[in-house]
């Protein structure tokens, strides 16, 4: 731990949220002066006037950018126009406004959402310009790039101390369970509770089986920006992973079992499987600021479940 922290007050946007919580935990841990966490109902993020008060009221030395429209796959089917625009105006007025006001460090989450479809594996940084993203999450994708863009020009125009950090898949207790917006891990641990309980003899799972993935726990992502927050001061995006990859196919597997359902999974080849292949290239995270994921796949995954099965009705609760 460094004097970093020491009399400086941070706030994080999104706070609240699932990714939010517990990057809480991890700036609370290294006690700084105050850490504050607003919600929508106090500031809505995507007026540059709520934006510009926030800080006004509360003159953070670090501000750490949480606060997005984030779903599944589904809901960026559904509401693709709210992704772009809601994730653009939030990161645009938050970046200018942390510009204006000369806050110490400011640090953007991005999303690995951002790299082109066909993305050699494992994905490095310097491959985020080389094509578009895949098209089911490309608005969400480029609005989050966007402020890459804007962080280096900064940067380079007025010496503007922002990071951009980009987490590959998260897992974890505190996850949005309901269908309208959950990701592949919640919303398959919930198909095979539900099974379970209804005795149902079949789940149907989105797609083909056939694209993978990469998860990182959630704590693990919160230790990765708080150790970045503390240590990086660059314009290059630094990603966050596991260098673990898992076919959905054995995914279902997996959670299937470990849930205790026994019956058939039929999968629905009409719905699209969103990007073939995620796993990206940790080291940049480890040459930089010394982050390692810590938590085994299995161990994360059994702590989802568990969490899931005693907080049904708070982890279903959140859709939009
Ligand atoms: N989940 C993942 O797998 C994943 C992966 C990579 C990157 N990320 C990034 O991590 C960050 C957090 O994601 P998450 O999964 O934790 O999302 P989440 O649980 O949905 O939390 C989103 C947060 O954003 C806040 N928010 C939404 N609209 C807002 C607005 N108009 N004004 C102010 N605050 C607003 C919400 O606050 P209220 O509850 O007060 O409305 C909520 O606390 C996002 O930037 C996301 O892009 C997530």
């Amino acid at each position: 731990m460094t004097g970093f922290w020491a009399e400086r007050t941070v706030l994080i946007t999104g706070g609240g949220g699932f990714l939010g919580r517990a990057v809480r935990r991890a700036v609370e841990r290294r006690d700084p002066a105050r850490v504050l966490c607003p919600s929508s109902a106090d500031y809505d993020l995507r007026e540059a006037a709520q934006v510009t008060a926030m800080l006004d009221d509360h003159r953070p030395d670090v501000v750490i950018h949480l606060a997005a429209r984030v779903g599944g796959i589904g809901a960026n089917l559904e509401r693709p126009a709210d992704l772009y625009l809601d994730n653009l105006l939030m990161g645009t007025h938050v970046l200018e406004a942390t510009r204006r006001a000369d806050t110490a460090k400011t640090v953007i989450v991005g999303t690995i959402c951002s790299y082109p479809k066909f993305t050699p594996v494992p994905f490095e940084e310097s491959s985020l310009w080389q094509g578009y993203p895949e098209e089911t999450n490309a608005p969400y994708g480029i609005a989050k790039l966007a402020q890459l863009v804007q962080l280096q020009a900064n940067r380079a125009q007025y010496g503007q101390s922002a990071i951009y950090l980009m987490p590959t898949n998260l897992y974890g207790p505190g996850d949005k369970f309901h269908p309208a917006v959950s990701h592949v891990i919640p919303a398959l641990v919930k198909k095979c509770v539900d099974a379970v309980e209804s005795g149902a003899d079949h789940i149907e799972v989105w797609g083909t089986g056939s694209a993978s993935r990469e998860f990182l726990y959630v704590d693990d992502a919160a230790e990765g920006i708080a150790l970045a927050t503390e240590r990086y001061d660059d314009a290059d995006p630094v990603n966050l992973g596991t260098d673990e990859e898992r076919p959905i196919r054995d995914l279902v597997v997996m959670i299937a079992e470990m849930v205790g359902f026994a019956g058939e999974i039929r999968w629905d080849t009409t719905r699209p499987d969103g990007q073939p292949r995620r796993r990206v290239d940790p080291s940049r995270a480890r040459r930089a600021f010394g982050f390692e994921a810590e938590v085994r796949f299995e161990d994360g995954l059994r702590r989802t479940i568990d969490w899931y099965r005693g907080h049904r009705d708070e982890a279903e609760a959140r859709a939009y």
